[in-house]
């Protein structure tokens, strides 16, 4: 049977499959599809958090995988959590060799569970994520709990200053945007909200 999907906290509907939970033939397809049209938004990401060497990093939501083959290019170890089993094994084959040389480990989570213990990462990134997940501030004290002391967390969503045509209608509204800035300032000292061309990004950092 499939797994149920929830309602997310920005509609307080079930969101799309496809992007919510991408499962079977179809939900692989869209997978490689995701890969393309959203791989501008993986390096503007990527840009934006900077190499990151040494660091032990979590990226929730990964989908294909793109972010998580250029954030291994410099981390010290990868984890990746999908909830979805047909995105896991996309990022898995596409990145076997990273994975084979113990620098990238790809498991079954998401934002509001992911199996890491407390204090175990540098850094969490989630791209294209946080609008579908069921509870915020789950999701919010979940990746603060996995963060080391000076860690950072980067939550990014379709937007930034010029919106690829086919995200437009994706775009969160001011006051939703908001939700999350609040949702960050109740667990982080530090938050703040950056425009890249296509993602509206927030990078909370946690005390040192
Ligand atoms: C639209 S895709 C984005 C994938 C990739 N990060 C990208 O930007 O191309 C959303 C991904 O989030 C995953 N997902 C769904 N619910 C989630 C949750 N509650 N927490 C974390 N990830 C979730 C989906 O399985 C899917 O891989």
């Amino acid at each position: 049977m499939a797994a149920s999907i929830p309602p997310s906290w920005t509609t307080g509907t079930v969101p799309n499959s496809f992007a919510a939970l991408p499962t079977g033939a179809l939900g692989t397809l869209g997978g490689q599809l995701m890969r393309l049209l959203n791989r501008a938004q993986q390096h503007e990401v990527a840009r934006l958090l900077g190499p990151v060497p040494g660091a032990d990093v979590l990226e929730v939501g990964h989908g294909p995988g793109v972010l998580l083959g250029l954030l291994a290019r410099t981390a010290g170890h990868v984890t990746g959590v999908d909830p979805s089993e047909e995105m896991r094994r996309l990022a898995i084959r596409a990145h076997a060799r990273a994975i084979a040389a113990g620098r990238l480990d790809v498991r079954a989570g998401d934002a509001g569970a992911t199996g890491l213990p407390d204090a175990a990462v540098d850094l969490v990134v989630a791209v294209n994520n946080v609008a579908i997940w069921p509870d915020l501030d789950a999701g919010v004290a979940e990746l603060r709990r996995v963060l080391r002391p000076g860690g950072r967390l980067v939550l990014s969503w379709h937007g930034g200053e010029r919106p690829a045509r086919m995200a437009r209608g994706l775009v969160l509204p001011e006051e939703r945007l908001r939700r999350i800035d609040d949702a960050l300032g109740v667990r982080f000292p530090e938050v703040r909200r950056t425009l890249t061309r296509r993602c509206t990004v927030f990078e909370a950092r946690c005390a040192p």
